[in-house]
């Protein structure tokens, strides 16, 4: 098959979350099984550095651009995934956050530029720029690659159609002025289509007219099916039936590997764990901490944002301290979280460590050396940091909440005997529940012999490569080639 798989990210040459992640990787296990996928990305500044070979392949006029924009070709090291680049600098050569301003506000145009994405999309989906190649199916993901499905429909000689939703709760929502400003067919203009409640939700164009939806976990998939989760979405969703499902995200072996990952001062595996004590001697270091293996070392590192709990953590953070534990927080987002986080670093800096920033090497070396991962969310679509922590032995504690709940095995004596047991697992999103999962992972780590080495060894023999989840794919996107949902 032919695909072409078009996000607002992918790692590692512009990355602000796990789309980023989940963009740099599936369509790589794609070729891996035979499949020409291709991926397109907004030419932000660090993908036209960052990339490889490129060189423009195609020209483009856009209906309220002023200028053509161009399509350029090229790579991304270290795979071999073909890459077409939208070179429009007026609205993608900005300096950082993708979506951000550096005030940290929106962009006042993202409308526009995520417009301008979806049209080039949609152009070489349908051969418009001539590229020598036309997708059987357009793999789109998240508002921002919203309008392609809408923008796609009417058209005679149509590639198939799938939209991932990687977080329900950001939606890409516009007013009516935007929409006529946008030029967009009229039609689109409808409860059926991008009209919602009087705004223009990219997102719901994506729900609505693609052949298939899915979302990134099969319990997120159930969740946002209800007025909870569903940000209004939940009729939507559940109209779609059989047409919408969830399919559980993989992880990249190569990139999240303790055997062989070049961030961490020293190796381990799930038959020799000797490393990881090195790892977290080394971690207590980097964070001027007490370096004492015996010291049980909490991690988190994520967008310090509602939605992860982080509120949480600060509230159990006094409790935690008397238990006489160690926690470490990589994150940035949120002013006021950014704020309180550096005050707790300074209460508390003999046992807290926090650095406020992006840091690629640090998130690596913090699953790598602690004990513990800390993923309170309030909802989470899928989530990556739990998989990577199962994969370095780093036991995470979560809540039952979407891709954790699918992902982390609680201890119980049942799982324990059985040997599935993987992590700590919550129900409510409160600090009382929090803490009791915490007073739960406190006393198991201090068990005498080896259940926390068994606990961390199972986590560690999980399959979470994207071998069987890329499967699934290939079968939704057949899915959608035979039976086109729209
Ligand atoms: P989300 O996509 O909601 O942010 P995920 O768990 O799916 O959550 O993915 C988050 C990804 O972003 C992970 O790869 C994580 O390591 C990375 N990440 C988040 N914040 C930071 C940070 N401050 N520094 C380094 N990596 C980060
Ligand atoms: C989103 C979700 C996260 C998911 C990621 C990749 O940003 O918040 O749970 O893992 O997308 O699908």
């Amino acid at each position: 098959m032919k695909i072409l798989f078009a996000s607002s990210e992918a790692a590692p040459l512009i990355k602000t979350g796990g789309l980023a992640d989940v963009a740099g990787s599936l369509p790589v296990a794609m070729r891996h099984i035979g499949h020409d996928c291709r991926l397109v990305l907004p030419g932000y500044p660090d993908v036209m550095h960052k990339a490889k070979g490129l060189s423009q392949v195609a020209e483009l006029k856009q209906p309220s651009e002023q200028k053509p924009i161009k399509i350029l070709e090229g790579f991304c090291e270290p795979h071999d995934v073909p890459l077409y680049v939208v070179d429009a600098p007026y609205w993608f050569d900005r300096p950082g956050n993708p979506y951000l301003s550096p005030d940290g506000d929106d962009w006042v145009d993202n409308a526009e530029r995520f417009a301008c994405f979806c049209r080039a999309i949609a152009a070489i989906a349908l051969n418009q720029a001539k590229l020598d190649w036309q997708p059987d199916i357009v793999h789109t993901n998240d508002w921002q690659t919203g309008l392609v499905a809408p923008l796609l429909q009417a058209a005679k000689k149509r590639p198939a159609t799938l939209f991932t939703i990687h977080n329900l709760a950001y939606q890409g929502l516009f007013d009516h002025d935007t929409f006529v400003r946008l030029n967009l067919p009229s039609h689109l203009w409808s409860y059926e289509a991008l009209e919602f409640h009087h705004q223009l939700s990219y997102i719901k164009g994506g729900i609505a007219l693609s052949d298939r939806v899915n979302t990134v976990s099969p319990t997120y998939a159930e969740e946002i099916k209800t007025a909870e989760f569903g940000y209004g979405l939940e009729g939507l969703l559940q109209h779609r039936g059989s047409h919408f499902s969830g399919i559980l995200n993989g992880i990249d072996y190569h990139v999240w590997d303790p055997m062989n990952d070049p961030n961490i001062p020293a190796s381990f595996s799930a038959d020799d764990m000797a490393g990881k004590r090195l790892n977290k001697l080394a971690l207590q270091k980097e964070f001027g901490l007490p370096e004492d293996e015996h010291i049980q070392l909490f991690g988190y590192i994520g967008r310090l944002v509602d939605q992860k709990g982080v509120d949480l953590i600060l509230q159990v953070l006094p409790g935690l301290m008397d238990a006489g534990v160690q926690v470490v927080m990589l994150g940035s987002g949120n002013r006021e979280l950014e704020h309180a986080l550096e005050k707790i670093n300074m209460k508390y800096h003999s046992r807290v460590g926090v650095k406020i920033g992006y840091d690629e090497g640090l998130s690596h070396r913090i699953e790598a050396g602690c004990d513990c991962f800390l993923m309170p969310s309030r909802f989470e679509p899928c989530g990556l940091n739990q998989m990577y922590s199962l994969r370095y032995g780093t036991v995470p504690v979560v809540r039952r909440t979407g891709g954790l709940a699918d992902t982390v095995i609680d201890v119980n004596p049942t799982t324990m005997a059985q040997g599935t047991a993987t992590g700590f697992v919550f129900d409510e999103a409160d600090a009382s529940s929090l803490w009791q999962a915490l007073e739960h992972a406190i006393q198991f780590y201090r068990r005498s012999g080896t259940d926390w080495e068994i606990l961390a060894r199972t986590g560690m023999e999980q399959d979470l490569s994207w071998e069987a989840s890329a499967q699934h794919y290939v079968e939704l996107y057949q899915l959608a080639l035979d039976d086109p949902g729209i």
